[in-house]
């Protein structure tokens, strides 16, 4: 059996977890998808940076357009960000065949129509869990578990740099700089983090959000967005003697005749379940008629946490892929093992 061919477009915090992760658990990934994924390329801007990954050297070029268009990679993994070149190079993976999973959510915010009906035509997956709130499964539930229900507003903490920031003013009345050194070492923030203190990050998440809860389109521009740079330690102050911390919200809602998305910083009453999202936290709580209210909570940035959004993307577009190779019942999950719990 041939294994399944993963390219990796981009190789920073994210990137390099998600090589490593490949490499570390290929027995285990392989197992779980029904055949071995080898990462055969990675594309990278400069071949002269250190790296601190334990892959083969003649793994990395420059060249991504080639890389991708080659003709016989299964699963483009995209974690550049930003609008171009990931856009082309999408386009093109889709064209020359290859299931896409990407962590891009300015990209999907903007454009996200456009790539989907790319990989319908192509009959290829598109998939990014990861763009939104890192590591917590949300993507999925809403366009998936949630489908069959309407909901009517989504409440999201989606930006692990900012509420970082507000946290630490609020338990440690640090300083905004001091905050935002901090949440860049620990690898949160983006390249430029003006787009996580302006909010622009959390309204992209707004965006798809919103799109996926309402099954509709509501792209960027259609997002009022605020950021907390003007938040002072004394209105930090003044919401804590109100018994509130202050939040940066992504604010998504469906009314009689439309749906709207919004980010800006906002007051939560302590007793509500957004007042307790601590750090670089991310959570997502969705208020649905059926269901009623849920709340997605976990670890919204950093490389770890976004590699494991990734890779569930992966394991599930690569499953597909060996449907197709293989024809629908041929294939078997491999061994499971049985393991012994014990007794509650
Ligand atoms: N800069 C983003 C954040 C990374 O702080 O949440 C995850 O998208």
């Amino acid at each position: 059996d041939r294994p399944l061919r993963i390219a990796l477009l981009g190789c920073g915090v994210v990137g390099t977890e998600v090589a490593r992760l490949l490499t570390r658990d290929a027995d285990e990934l392989a197992r779980r998808v029904g055949l071995p994924l080898e990462l055969v390329g990675i594309a990278v801007r400069r071949l002269d940076r250190d790296r601190d990954l334990d892959v083969p050297a003649e793994l990395f070029t420059t060249d991504a357009l080639g890389l991708v268009t080659r003709g016989d990679i299964d699963v483009v993994v995209e974690v550049i960000g930003g609008i171009e070149p990931a856009r082309e190079l999408i386009l093109a993976a889709l064209e020359a065949g290859a299931s896409v999973v990407t962590a891009n959510k300015a990209l999907v915010a903007e454009d996200g129509a456009r790539l989907s009906a790319a990989a319908t035509k192509a009959e290829r997956d598109l998939s990014f869990e990861a763009a939104v709130a890192g590591a917590i499964p949300i993507v999925r539930p809403l366009r998936e578990s949630l489908a069959g229900d309407r909901v009517q507003r989504v409440l999201g903490i989606v930006n692990g740099t900012t509420n970082y920031v507000l946290d630490q003013m609020t338990t440690l009345g640090q300083g905004f700089s001091e905050a935002l050194e901090e949440a860049q070492r620990l690898g949160y923030a983006e390249a430029d983090p003006t787009a996580d203190i302006e909010g622009f990050d959390a309204a992209a998440k707004a965006a798809i959000l919103a799109s996926l809860a309402f099954h509709t389109r509501v792209s960027l521009g259609d997002v009022h967005r605020e950021g907390i740079s003007d938040v002072t330690a004394a209105d930090v102050r003044s919401a804590a003697e109100m018994g509130c911390v202050v939040k940066l919200l992504a604010i998504c809602e469906r009314t009689e005749t439309s749906v709207g998305a919004r980010v800006h910083p906002a007051m939560i009453p302590l007793e509500h379940p957004l007042a307790s999202v601590r750090g670089a936290y991310n959570a997502v709580f969705v208020e649905s008629e059926a269901a009623g209210q849920l709340m997605f909570y976990g670890p919204g940035a950093g490389g770890a946490p976004t590699a494991s959004a990734i890779l569930g993307d992966v394991v599930s577009v690569a499953r597909n892929r060996v449907r197709e190779i293989f024809g629908p019942g041929e294939t078997t999950h491999a061994d499971l093992e049985v393991i012994d719990v014990g007794r509650a």
